[in-house]
């Protein structure tokens, strides 16, 4: 079975790991603080905070930024509900924007009418690991006062006018998880470039604690949230191979996308003018007619693994409950969740395979078309 995705892991992440493991001092310590200061170089930001996931990152934002209880933050409907789980456990309320089917991202033009007096914070998600369009939301976002976190979970490295992903909000959230651009087994990164967001952050994501005279003085009730040097020394190694990835992945996805073009009924990803992608996830629009669900089927019989975009959260058994907004008022993530479709992308592809997964999707449509 060809798989979604296979992490570019080498012999030298397991020396790095076992050198943490010798030390003897395995929580957050030198490979943290090395792994936060290569990303904050590569951001372009003074401060980065190694977490133990994105949503551990994204909750430690909205902390720090002070979301809490009947305050509303302003997210795409298109995401992992990661996304909109954060927003909940700070006791705070998810308002669901659409997308666009071009870039899967937030559309700006339904930014400015979701908001209230009560909006605390917007959150952008760069969807697949291609940039929100956020010169629009942040001049909304300014002429409002509102900051703004981006779920980066899945950019690092991508570029928006050349500048880079993470590095465009107030503050902005990496993943790490595996099938990440890079990975620490689990893991995250809040970037931030604002000194007193910085310190909200340094507090809350190690128990609320400042160093005192003597002891530690608990100054909040905060979290702990760190990510362990065992995990920051795998993304440290990582981050040495990080343009070989993205370049390894830019070419395939041109590769993939050129055959894709032939089929029809397949939307290839869209590089919008101005921005770059990670290709995270490759991620193409079938047609309205096409059932998804059973074109991952045929490609499962045909030894090719492939799943769903990702997900309309409003369409979740839990806020669908909670909210029960009608699909008519979200109709862009509405129509990504049932007719996004993710393909496999890593390093290792051949042409071969490539074709394989073009030929493979184009007679699964067949079928389906009869
Ligand atoms: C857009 C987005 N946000 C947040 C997350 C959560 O990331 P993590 O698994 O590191 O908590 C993910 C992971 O899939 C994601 O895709």
């Amino acid at each position: 079975m060809m798989r979604l995705n296979v992490p570019l892991l080498g012999e030298e992440e397991a020396s790095a790991v076992a050198r943490v493991l010798g030390t003897g001092y395995l929580t957050q310590g030198t490979q943290a603080a090395e792994l936060e200061r290569l990303i904050a170089d590569l951001v372009g930001v003074p401060h980065g905070f190694a977490t133990s996931s994105a949503t551990t990152g994204l909750h430690l934002a909205l902390a720090a930024l002070g979301v809490g209880p009947g305050d509303e933050v302003v997210i795409p409907d298109f995401s992992f509900p990661a996304t909109a789980n954060v927003v909940v456990q700070q006791r705070a309320v998810p308002v669901f924007v659409d997308i666009g089917l071009d870039d899967f991202g937030m559309d700006p033009e339904r930014l400015e009418a979701a908001l209230t007096p009560r909006t605390k914070a917007i959150m952008p998600v760069h969807a697949f690991g291609l940039v929100a369009d956020m010169d629009p939301i942040m001049t909304i976002a300014e002429r409002h006062g509102i900051p703004v976190v981006e779920d980066a979970a899945c950019a690092l490295g991508a570029e928006y006018y050349g500048r880079q992903a993470g590095g465009l909000g107030t503050a902005g959230v990496f993943s790490f998880h595996p099938r990440k651009v890079i990975t620490t087994g689990e893991g995250g990164m809040v970037m931030t470039a604002d000194d007193s967001l910085a310190e909200r952050l340094t507090v809350l994501r190690s128990h609320g604690a400042v160093r005192g005279e003597r002891y530690m003085s608990f100054v909040d009730a905060g979290f702990n949230y760190r990510l362990s040097d065992v995990h920051a020394a795998i993304g440290v190694v990582q981050m040495g191979r990080l343009e070989r990835i993205l370049d390894g992945r830019r070419s395939l996805a041109s590769e993939l996308s050129a055959l894709l073009r032939q089929i029809s009924g397949v939307t290839p990803p869209v590089t919008p003018e101005g921005r770059t992608h990670t290709f995270q996830s490759y991620v193409v629009l079938l047609d309205e007619e096409l059932d998804r669900d059973r074109v991952i089927d045929g490609m499962r019989e045909r030894g090719i693994e492939t799943t769903l975009g990702t997900y309309g959260m409003h369409l979740q058994p839990y806020f669908r409950e909670r909210f029960r907004i009608d699909d008519s008022e979200l109709p862009g993530a509405t129509r990504a969740h049932r007719s996004a479709l993710t393909l496999p992308l890593y390093e290792g592809l051949s042409a071969d395979d490539l074709a394989r997964i073009a030929d493979a999707l184009a007679a699964t449509i067949r079928d389906q078309r009869g």
